[in-house]
């Protein structure tokens, strides 16, 4: 099929199968025709968003599908990461069961990981499964969270433990999106741009030290490539090991100490990003501790982190509680926690450590 992109823009192609689809980047995505064309063929499509992005987006969104379905429903969820829920997903099943939708219905998620990750299950589970489209609104959602099919929802003992692996059918990702995203938003959203780096490609890493005031600053040249180099490196990864069996496990750098922040704080206190940030600052000094990477290669990518506006000191949570929201980690095996940790800088394992060694990882990087 020919590029349905202008020059500006760009296209990343997943590769699985027949479930291979390509990710659009560019400006002014939603409100031009290409990116819509092409798609599953159905009588109705349903636009999941929130109360924050329906107001700024959904009409353009809602006016690009109107060629292409006859009804387009809306269901506006309430925003936050604490309404990663069941109940939260239930308003989808309930928009879709009472507007007739049948399976055949597109769904649209138009929003953040948040939005993104519930649509995407919901999706997954609506008569079986139902094609589905990821918008993404936020940096951290077009770097990461919409690419590669990972769907869930948070349960009170542990992130993301409800879900499905469920690829979408296309990744539009309309980089003027980015211009209206809260600071701390942006700063989430480097923290899985900065992983890319040190888990993958060094001259990755080398771009975003030289780049990062650019992208604070939201210069749409650095952000392009920002988006472009990351969702290459996450199409690779998942084009080798879709369901995790391996390697996918390293784009988690930084997520076992990170989603025990969250959930230890309540979801929703710290933003996922911030968290991960702060975890890749762990994990960093985990490493070290390992033998793995030197002292200043971690100090090196923790900086970085720093300049984003993460935070690179955990809460105080306490060594027990950590280690007790860590082991109900996926990764976990037999109650044994598995981190992910630098073999060396730009290349990432999966594996256990002494608990010695995480309690002072944890005393060194928390207050
Ligand atoms: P989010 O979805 O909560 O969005 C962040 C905030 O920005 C929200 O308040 C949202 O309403 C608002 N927002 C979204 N787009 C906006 C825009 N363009 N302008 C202004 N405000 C906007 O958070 P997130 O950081 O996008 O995603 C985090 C979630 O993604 C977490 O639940 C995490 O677990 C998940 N995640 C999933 C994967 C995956 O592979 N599925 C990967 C990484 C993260
Ligand atoms: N964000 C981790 C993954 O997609 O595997």
């Amino acid at each position: 099929m020919p590029s349905p992109l202008s020059d500006a823009s760009q296209q990343v192609r997943i590769a699985l199968g027949e479930r291979s689809y390509d990710i659009l980047i560019g400006p002014g995505l939603l409100a031009a025709t290409a990116p819509w064309q092409g798609l599953p063929r159905s009588a109705a499509a349903l636009i999941v968003t929130n109360v924050t992005v329906a107001p700024l987006y959904a009409a353009r969104l809602r006016a690009a599908l109107a060629p292409h379905y006859r009804q387009v429903h809306e269901v506006v969820l309430p925003d936050g990461e604490e309404h990663k829920d069941w109940s939260t997903l239930n308003q989808v099943f309930d928009t879709l069961l009472s507007r007739g939708c049948d399976r055949k219905t597109v769904v649209f998620a138009l929003g953040g990981g948040v939005v993104g990750d519930m649509a995407g299950f919901a999706a997954a589970c609506y008569m079986r499964g139902v094609p589905y489209v990821q918008v993404p609104t936020t940096l951290l959602a077009q770097v990461d969270s919409s690419v590669g099919g990972k769907t869930a929802i948070n349960h009170p003992h542990g992130k993301n433990m409800i879900g499905a692996f469920y690829q979408p059918a296309r990744v539009v990702c309309d980089l003027d999106t980015l211009a209206t995203l809260p600071p701390r938003e942006l700063s989430a959203g480097l923290a899985e741009v900065i992983k890319y780096g040190p888990i993958a490609d060094m001259a990755f890493l080398d771009w975003i030290e030289a780049n990062i005031d650019a992208l604070m600053r939201r210069e749409p040249l650095a952000l392009a490539h920002a988006v472009r180099r990351s969702c290459e490196i996450k199409a690779d990864v998942v084009g080798k090991d879709e369901r995790e069996a391996n390697l996918r496990a390293i784009l988690n750098f930084g997520h076992t100490f990170g989603h025990a922040i969250e959930a230890g704080l309540g979801y929703g206190e710290w933003l996922h990003g911030e968290a991960v940030g702060c975890g890749m600052v762990m994990a960093l000094q985990l490493s070290r501790r390992l033998g793995l990477v030197d002292a200043a290669f971690a100090q090196r990518v923790s900086a970085l982190i720093a300049r984003a506006g993460l935070p690179v000191v955990g809460p105080a949570l306490g060594a027990e509680r950590y280690l007790e929201l860590m082991r109900i980690d996926k990764k976990a095996e037999g109650g044994e926690i598995r981190f992910v940790v630098l073999e060396k800088p730009g290349q990432a394992a999966v594996r256990g450590a002494p608990e010695e060694m995480v309690r002072q990882v944890l005393a060194d990087c928390t207050r």
